[in-house]
């Protein structure tokens, strides 16, 4: 049987309170939507649909990449008018439809494969995930006949007293087939408190054609749980940090302190690698084995090797470490910055868009920016690269062993021959010959034993 996955990602997200559009907040430095479109990717259906409306474009463009069909929900009139709005895309499609909302990310491919599998043995035209949460407010409530069987699903708004004590609450994922949805779809009408075409009302219009509704409960809320608002927002933050965590862990990894760690689901870490509090790791970011992350580093999108050390508050973003490369404490590697092997980013260094060769040392207060260093370079406390004229960015090359003394300004573009050794204090505002010396300050000037005597007169 052939599976198909729609997902509800249209509606505004009122109660979020924001500009932005709900499905695009984000929980573990991703947005909802892209964990519902995890689960319904690991459960390989055969095609996945997106129902957009609010910021449409803006949810389209943030995931580019996907395989999936967005369509449009121009007036959002309701859960059943979004599904409505994907017939189309489905024009041949025979099969199972699973319909998952945009709101409710920790959703597990497990608990999908759990519906679909009670779905068809249950032989039923349509199954709805439940579960019972504490407080069921906010809601659609499970309402069921005197042999247990689901009746109708009734919204918050328009429950009845006892029916608001009905604790199983509807998940809004459902498993059901497209013949039946979008025919039964057509009957649905907003004759409810809220004016809008419920998707729920499927339930009752099979049961109206004596047709089998089933429900699957699932004993972990938390699964289930949508997110409307700020603050079960930050409860999911929780919820998915701990989970990511968790296989981390598991993986051998060891998180110190897992209550103040900030990892993204798409990030790799291999074995016997530490990370220490604070840190915020991010993106498509892969690091190696017994690799050292010290206290509030932020990286992001980065490649990191194996044994590499990162020490206390460095930011990395976009870069290449490769193993055995000491960074920071306190250092800033900007984007489509390579450090080659062994090499050394220290203290107070920011790094841009430059290739640190293997071996070589920036360890102090240094500004490295479109340059690309060879290898064994030594390079002095407060030298900067001056890449930049006012118009345009020019870059800088130093080739192998070459020795930078302290307080060095290198005027891009400027190449310096390998083995050369420019003095302190120098700007380089030439190209310098393989092994040069360099240097371009005032000459000295020393009086003995003036000191004293130009004290004396000064006071
Ligand atoms: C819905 C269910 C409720 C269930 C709850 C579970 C209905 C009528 N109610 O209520 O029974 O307990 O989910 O979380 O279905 N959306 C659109 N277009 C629209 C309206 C909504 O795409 O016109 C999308 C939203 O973006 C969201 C999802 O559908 O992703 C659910 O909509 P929401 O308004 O949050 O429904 P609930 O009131 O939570
Ligand atoms: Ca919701």
């Amino acid at each position: 049987m052939k599976t198909a996955v729609i997902i509800l990602a249209a509606g505004k997200g009122t109660r979020m309170k924001s500009e932005k559009v709900k499905v695009l907040h984000e929980i573990g430095g991703k947005s909802l939507l892209y964990y519902v479109l995890e689960a319904s990717r690991k459960l390989e259906v055969d095609k996945t649909i997106i129902v957009v409306g609010h910021q449409a474009n803006t949810v389209k463009e943030a995931f580019p990449w996907r395989d999936v069909v967005f369509v449009e929900q121009k007036e959002q009139l309701g859960t059943g008018h979004a599904v409505m709005q994907a017939e189309k895309a489905l024009k041949g499609f025979k099969g199972n439809i699973l319909i998952l909302s945009g709101d409710v990310p920790l959703i597990t491919v497990e608990t999908l494969r759990g519906l679909i599998d009670v779905h068809s043995k249950s032989r039923a035209t349509l199954t709805v995930l439940t579960t019972e949460p504490e407080n069921p407010y906010g809601y659609g409530r499970i309402i069921k006949d005197s042999k247990g069987n689901i009746k109708k699903i009734v919204e918050e708004k328009d429950a009845s007293v006892a029916e608001k004590k009905v604790r199983e609450i509807n998940s809004g994922i459902y498993c059901v087939p497209s013949e039946f949805l979008f025919k039964a779809l057509k009957e649905i009408t907003p004759k409810n408190v809220q004016k809008e075409y419920y998707l729920t009302d499927i339930v009752g219009i099979a049961v109206k054609e004596k047709k089998k509704a089933a429900t699957h409960k699932t004993l972990d809320f938390k699964e289930v749980m949508g997110i409307n608002s700020r603050l079960e927002l930050a409860e999911a933050e929780l919820i998915q940090r701990t989970r990511t965590l968790g296989e981390l862990m598991k993986n051998g990894v060891t998180i110190i302190d897992p209550v103040c760690t900030y990892i993204s689901p798409s990030v790799r870490i291999s074995a016997d690698t530490i990370v220490f509090p604070g840190s915020m790791i991010s993106g498509e970011t892969v690091i190696g084995k017994g690799t050292v992350i010290g206290p509030g580093c932020v990286i992001s999108d980065a490649k990191i090797g194996d044994a590499v050390n990162i020490k206390a508050y460095s930011v990395i973003d976009k870069s290449e470490i490769e193993d055995g490369a000491f960074i920071g404490p306190m250092a800033h590697v900007r984007p489509e910055s390579v450090i080659k092997k062994g090499a050394h980013i220290g203290n107070f260094v920011e790094v841009k868009k430059s290739k640190i060769g293997e071996g070589s040392k920036a360890n102090h207060l240094t500004y490295i920016g479109d340059a690309t260093i060879g290898k064994g370079v030594n390079i002095g406390a407060g030298t900067i690269t001056c890449n930049y004229d006012g118009v345009k960015k020019h870059q800088t090359i130093i080739e192998d062993n070459v020795f930078v003394g302290s307080d060095t300004q290198l005027v891009a573009p400027v190449r310096i021959g390998k083995g050369s050794l420019i003095g302190a204090g120098t700007t380089v505002t030439e190209d310098v010959p393989e092994g040069s010396l360099v240097l371009s300050r005032v000459r000295q000037l020393t009086k003995e034993g003036l000191a004293k005597k130009y004290l004396r007169r000064k006071a």
